[in-house]
């Protein structure tokens, strides 16, 4: 999923003001670019203070981007989502009333108050950024806008799962400490790739925290699920293929069971990986898999996720989520809360059911 926080502040930094009407920061023209930066994303999240403080609609204003949507299959309206732990969110809310959407309602428990208004999904402890992606990317959310407040956009910027931020700065508001509501600053790390831009006044920082590697990563991944045809098709396994490609471009492949009957695709690529004398090099290194990486063995002593924590692996990316068939998998969230940047092809994912396509019988 490719995750944008965007917001904008006064000049020292805050996003609202202690006021009970909403503060406009933004310039027209800003704004303009803002509901076209919307357009262009599956989902929305803004915190539950956001939605009792200003009860936006988070609509889709543009009749275009919300009929290229439906020509998707998907509602007119981006999917929303908030995230609550107290759980005090108003079904009459304009999140729960206005336009035609998928509602996503993260909390650390049930609420059975707003589930006849929308989907809750419960984390049963504490809820992470790395939970919300992983939950929303397996409900086939590709990418994700992150609006605020000060809270949530600390939630995505500390785990890592930011991979730009648009920061807009309107230099000719100041509010001080008296005034000033939720402050959020933000300054980006020295490997950012960053542009600014002025837009009616307001000045833009748009800060690419993690490149776009869609090209790259659907050739390797490819290469895994190809790798994957090479399994004996069994009642008990899925047949995955995983890559390994070193930060030096040396590769290792494996396919499930391809040495041993309890070996996954990971395992075996990594046993080829040690065999060369590859071991400290996988520190930093991308595993492609075609399937999730596995969270739970009961043949093996280590998950391929430990294994992946273990060898120090930056980069994991795969095409499919494992389904619920064996066991319920936690690879990806496990590896995001670990810091690994995970990232997911659904486009792929074709190829992956074929080669499991004895399992669907
Ligand atoms: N200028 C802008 O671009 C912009 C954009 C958006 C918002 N804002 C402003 O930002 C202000 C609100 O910011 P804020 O920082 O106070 O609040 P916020 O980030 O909007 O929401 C915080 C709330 O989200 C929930 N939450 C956050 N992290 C969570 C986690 N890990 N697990 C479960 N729930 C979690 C909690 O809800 P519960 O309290 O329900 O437990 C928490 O109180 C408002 O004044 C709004 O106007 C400005």
């Amino acid at each position: 999923m490719r995750i944008t926080l965007s917001f904008a502040t006064t000049a020292d930094g805050y996003l609202d003001d202690r006021s009970n009407r909403r503060l406009m920061i933004s310039t027209p023209e800003d704004w303009a670019e803002v509901l076209r930066l919307r357009a262009r994303q599956d989902a929305i999240l803004v915190g539950a203070e956001t939605l009792r403080r200003d009860n936006p609609a988070l609509l889709l204003h543009n009749p275009d981007a919300r009929l290229r949507r439906m020509t998707d299959g998907l509602r007119p309206d981006l999917t929303k989502v908030t995230v609550t732990r107290s759980g005090r969110l108003d079904p009459a809310m304009k999140f729960f009333t206005e336009g035609d959407a998928d509602r996503y309602v993260f909390s650390e428990r049930e609420l059975p108050a707003i589930e006849p208004f929308a989907t809750v999904i419960s984390s049963h402890g504490p809820l992470t950024a790395a939970f919300v992606v992983t939950e929303l990317e397996r409900r086939g959310i590709g990418s994700l806008l992150v609006e605020g407040g000060a809270e949530v956009l600390r939630m995505f910027l500390d785990a890592g799962l930011a991979d730009v931020v648009r920061q807009a700065v309107n230099p000719a508001l100041h509010l001080g400490e008296a005034q000033g509501g939720a402050q959020f600053l933000f300054e980006p790390p020295k490997e950012a790739w960053c542009t600014t831009e002025n837009l009616g006044g307001m000045e833009v920082l748009t800060a690419v925290l993690h490149p776009d590697t869609r090209k790259e990563d659907l050739v390797w991944l490819t290469r895994a699920t190809q790798e994957a045809f090479r399994c004996t098709p069994c009642d008990s396994c899925y047949c995955v293929g995983a890559v390994i490609v070193l930060r030096d471009g040396r590769t290792f492949t494996g396919y499930t069971h391809e040495t041993s009957p309890t070996h996954h695709a990971e395992q075996e690529a990594l046993a080829k990986a040690l065999a060369a004398g590859a071991g400290a090099d996988l520190h930093g290194a991308a595993i492609y898999s075609s399937m999730e990486p596995c969270s739970k063995r009961s043949s093996e002593p280590e998950s391929c996720t430990q294994l992946i924590l273990r060898y120090g692996f930056a980069r994991v990316v795969f095409a499919a989520y494992e389904p619920d068939c064996f066991v319920q998998c936690q690879g990806a969230q496990q590896l995001r809360e670990a810091g690994v940047d995970v990232r997911v092809y659904p486009e792929l994912a074709q190829a992956v059911r074929k080669a499991n396509a004895h399992l669907e019988r």
